[in-house]
C-alpha cells in the first residue's frame, strides 16, 4: 500500500463518431449476451375495458351517461377523509335535503348493483403500466441508495464490480482507478476507470440508461453482477439528485476509436436518452471510464469507500486498485492496493441449469418454448447432467406414474398435467451434481497471502476452501479464512468480512446467512469467548466467501445472503475446520506460555533453595551446586511430562 500525489488523465474532446464492433485480441462481453431482462412488474396488472383505457388520467371519460357518477366517485376515492367528514356533517342534519336525495340515489344505485361497477371503471381508468425505472426511482432503497453516504459507496461498488467482471471475462489483469471528487458539500463526482475489454458503441446507451439490461442475468456462471440493474441504477440516482447525465468513455480494443457518451435514463419509459455521442482522444488502448455526478456524503470508517476497497483487494489479489480521494486543503490523496497475484483467476464456464434446480413454472415455459423433436432431446440439450441413464430412469418413473408421454414425445405436445408429473418424476431420479467449472473460488493460498498482506498485525492465519456443493440446483462453494492475535483488538467483537462472488457485502449484516453461521457456531469449543447469540469476542478477523452461479441475495441491493440450509451447512463446516485449527493454535500457544512460566519459576527459585539447603545441611559450595543441578534436572523432566 502506498500513498502519493495524484496526476489526472485528461480526455480532450474529439470530433467524429464511428461505430466499432468488438475488441481485437481480447475476449469481449458478447453483444448477443447483453440482453434485456424480462421483468413481470412492468406488465399491466389488469386489462382495462377499451373505452376507459383510452382515457388518460385527468381527461374526460368517453361514455357521457357514466361521467357524472364516475367523477363523483373519483372525488370520493381521492379525498377520502374529507368526504367522510362531510358525510358526518350530513348525518348530523346540516344538509338534510341534499342528504335525503343522495341517500335515495345511493340506495337505488346499490340496489341496481351499478355503484361497484362504476368504481371499478374509475379504478380501471387509473390502472396503467409502471415502468421498472419509475418503480426503482421510488424504491431506491431496494437498490442500496437509501441515504447519501450509502449511495456514494453503492455507486463505487457497482462500477468496480463491473470493471472487475469485464477484466476477468476478458482474461485481463485489472488496473482500476477510482476517483472521488467533492464538488460541493453534498455533491460528488465518482469516476471509475478500467483497462477491460471496453463496450461496443451501440450498447453504451442501453447499459447506462436502461434498468434490467445486461449480459450476466441469463448466464449460469459466477460473476459479480447478476441482475442488469447496477450501473444504470447508479446513473439514475445521479440524475434524480443532481440532474446530471452519466459520462462514459470506452474503447473496445486497440486501434478502435474511443467513444464518449453522455446518457440519461428516461424513467417513465425505462429507455436511454443520449445527450452526447462523440469520439475522443484517449491514451488507453482498451477500457471503460464511467463518471457519475451525484448527491452524497463522504465518510471514513467501517462503511467507507477506503474500507470497501481494502476488502475488495483481499478477495481480488490479482487486481491493482488505485483510490484517489479528497485530501486536505482541497488536495487529493492517492492510495494504491497493488496486486499480489500475477495470474488472472480461472475464467468460469457457463453451465446449463440442473434438472433438480428448475422450478415447475420455468420447466413448463422451457417445454413450451422448446423446438426439440423429443423429450429426450429437450432434456439432454437444455439441462446439465442429463444422459441416457437419466432418461431411462425417468421413463421408468413416468411409466410407473401411469403417464402417456414417452421419451419420444415432443415437449410442446405434453399436456400441462403430465408436464407437472414429469417434473415431479425428474426430481425423484438420481442425477449427478452439476459441473463446478462454472465457479472460480479464490483458493486457500491466495486468500492466505492476501489476508497476511492486508491484515498484517495478526500472528495466526488459516484458510479453508470447501469442495463445491449445490442449493436449488445451483452450484456454490464456500471459503473461510481467519487472522488471529497479534495487535488486533482483543476485547472487541470479531470483524467479519462477508463476500459474495468476490464482492464485499457491507450492509444488512444481521440478515445474512454468513453472520448467522458465525453466531451459531460454539466458539468456546475453539477457545474463543462468545456471549449467547453474539459474534465471538477476540483479536479475530474472519473472511467468508460464497462463490456461486446465482447468489441468493435477500434483495436487489445484494447486501445479504438468504438462509438456505445447504449454504448455512457449508459455511458451518468451513468455520468448524478453521475454528479447530485456531483452537489448536490457541491451545498450543497457552501450553508454551505455561511452560515458559514454569521455566522462569525454576530459574528464579531453585538457586535460592540451594542456598537455604546449604545453610541447613552445611553443604560445601560444590555440593550446593550439585544439588541445584539435580533439582533443576528433576523439575525440568517433570515439566515436560
Ligand atoms: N466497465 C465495463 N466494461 C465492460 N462491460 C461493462 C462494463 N460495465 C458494464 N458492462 C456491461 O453492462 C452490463 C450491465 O451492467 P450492470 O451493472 O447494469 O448489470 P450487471 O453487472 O449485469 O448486473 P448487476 O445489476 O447485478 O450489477 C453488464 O452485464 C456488462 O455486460
Ligand atoms: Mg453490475
Amino acid at each position: 500500500m502506498r500513498r502519493e500525489r495524484q496526476s489526472r488523465v485528461r480526455v480532450p474532446a474529439g470530433r467524429s463518431q464511428r461505430p466499432v464492433d468488438s475488441p481485437a485480441g481480447q475476449r469481449p462481453v458478447p453483444v448477443d449476451q447483453q440482453l434485456e431482462v424480462p421483468f413481470d412488474v412492468a406488465q399491466p396488472a389488469v386489462d382495462a375495458p377499451p373505452a376507459v383505457a383510452a382515457a388518460k388520467p385527468g381527461e374526460e371519460l368517453p361514455r357521457a351517461e357514466a361521467q357524472p357518477r364516475i367523477r363523483r366517485e373519483a372525488a370520493r376515492v381521492a379525498t377520502g377523509p374529507r368526504v367522510a367528514a362531510d358525510g358526518e356533517a350530513r348525518q348530523r342534519g346540516v344538509t338534510r335535503r341534499g342528504t335525503a336525495a343522495r341517500q335515495g340515489r345511493s340506495r337505488a344505485s346499490v340496489a341496481s348493483g351499478s355503484s361497484g361497477g362504476d368504481i371499478a371503471q374509475v379504478m380501471a381508468s387509473k390502472q396503467r403500466e409502471i415502468s421498472i425505472s419509475e418503480f426503482f426511482a421510488k424504491n431506491r432503497h431496494l437498490l442500496g441508495f437509501d441515504n447519501p453516504a450509502k449511495a456514494l459507496l453503492t455507486t463505487v461498488k457497482e462500477a468496480v464490480d463491473n470493471a472487475l467482471d469485464a477484466c476477468d471475462e476478458a482474461g485481463i489483469l485489472p488496473e482500476i482507478e477510482v476517483q472521488l471528487e467533492q464538488l460541493e458539500e453534498e455533491r460528488f463526482r465518482v469516476t471509475v476507470e478500467d483497462n477491460g475489454p471496453g463496450i461496443v458503441r451501440n450498447q453504451i446507451p442501453k447499459i447506462f440508461g436502461k434498468l434490467l439490461y445486461g449480459s450476466k442475468f441469463h448466464a449460469l456462471k459466477q460473476s459479480r453482477g447478476q441482475q442488469g440493474i447496477g450501473i444504470s441504477a447508479a446513473g439514475m440516482y445521479g440524475l434524480l439528485t443532481t440532474g446530471k447525465p452519466v459520462e462514459i468513455t470506452s474503447r473496445a480494443g486497440t486501434g478502435r476509436p474511443a467513444h464518449h457518451f453522455e446518457v440519461v435514463i428516461n424513467t417513465e419509459k425505462n429507455t436511454p436518452d443520449t445527450l452526447v455521442d462523440t469520439t475522443v482522444e484517449w491514451d488507453k488502448p482498451h477500457g471503460t471510464r464511467v463518471a457519475i455526478t451525484m448527491q452524497g456524503l463522504y465518510k471514513k470508517g467501517r462503511h467507507s469507500i477506503d474500507g470497501y476497497l481494502l476488502q475488495v483487494a483481499v478477495a481480488n489479489p490479482h487486481a491493482t486498485i488505485t483510490y484517489i480521494s479528497p485530501g486536505e486543503e482541497g488536495g487529493e490523496e492517492r492510495l494504491v492496493y497493488a496486486r499480489t497475484a500475477e495470474e488472472p483467476p480461472r475464467e468460469p464456464r457457463a453451465i446449463k441449469p440442473h434438472p433438480h434446480g428448475v422450478e415447475l413454472g420455468i420447466f413448463l415455459k422451457m417445454m413450451q418454448n422448446s423446438s426439440a423433436r423429443s423429450l429426450r432431446a429437450f432434456l439432454k440439450e437444455e439441462f446439465s447432467r442429463v444422459g441416457d441413464k437419466v432418461i431411462t430412469d425417468l421413463v421408468k418413473e413416468v411409466t410407473a406414474a401411469g403417464l402417456q408421454v414417452t421419451a419420444g414425445t415432443p415437449p410442446r405436445r405434453v399436456p400441462v398435467r403430465d408436464a407437472e408429473a414429469l417434473h415431479t418424476a425428474l426430481g425423484r431420479v438420481k442425477i449427478m451434481a452439476p459441473p463446478t467449472d462454472c465457479l472460480s473460488p479464490i483458493g486457500e493460498d491466495l486468500l492466505l497471502a492476501a489476508l497476511r498482506q492486508r491484515v498484517p498485525q495478526a500472528h495466526f492465519y488459516t484458510a479453508v476452501t470447501r469442495p463445491p456443493a449445490v442449493y436449488r440446483g445451483n452450484p456454490f462453494q464456500i471459503e473461510v479464512a481467519l487472522a488471529y492475535g497479534g495487535d488486533l483488538p482483543a476485547d472487541a467483537l470479531a470483524e467479519v468480512y462477508r463476500y459474495a462472488n468476490r464482492v464485499p457485502l457491507q450492509y444488512q449484516r444481521s440478515a445474512c446467512a454468513m453472520t448467522k453461521a458465525v453466531v451459531d457456531l460454539p466458539w468456546r469449543n475453539y477457545k474463543i469467548p462468545q456471549s449467547k447469540g453474539a459474534l465471538p469476542t477476540g483479536p479475530l478477523v474472519l473472511v467468508i466467501h460464497i462463490a456461486s452461479v446465482w447468489v441468493p441475495f435477500t434483495s436487489e441491493s445484494k447486501e445479504a445472503v438468504a438462509h438456505y440450509p445447504e449454504i448455512l451447512h457449508e459455511i458451518r463446516l468451513a468455520l468448524q475446520e478453521s475454528g479447530r485449527r485456531l483452537g489448536g493454535h490457541i491451545g498450543h500457544s497457552r501450553r508454551v506460555a505455561e511452560e515458559e512460566q514454569k521455566r522462569s519459576y525454576i530459574q528464579k527459585y531453585i538457586p535460592h533453595i540451594g542456598i537455604a539447603l546449604q545453610e541447613i545441611l552445611r553443604l560445601t559450595d560444590k555440593e550446593r551446586e550439585r544439588t541445584v543441578a539435580t533439582l533443576t534436572a528433576t523439575l525440568e523432566r517433570s515439566r515436560r511430562m
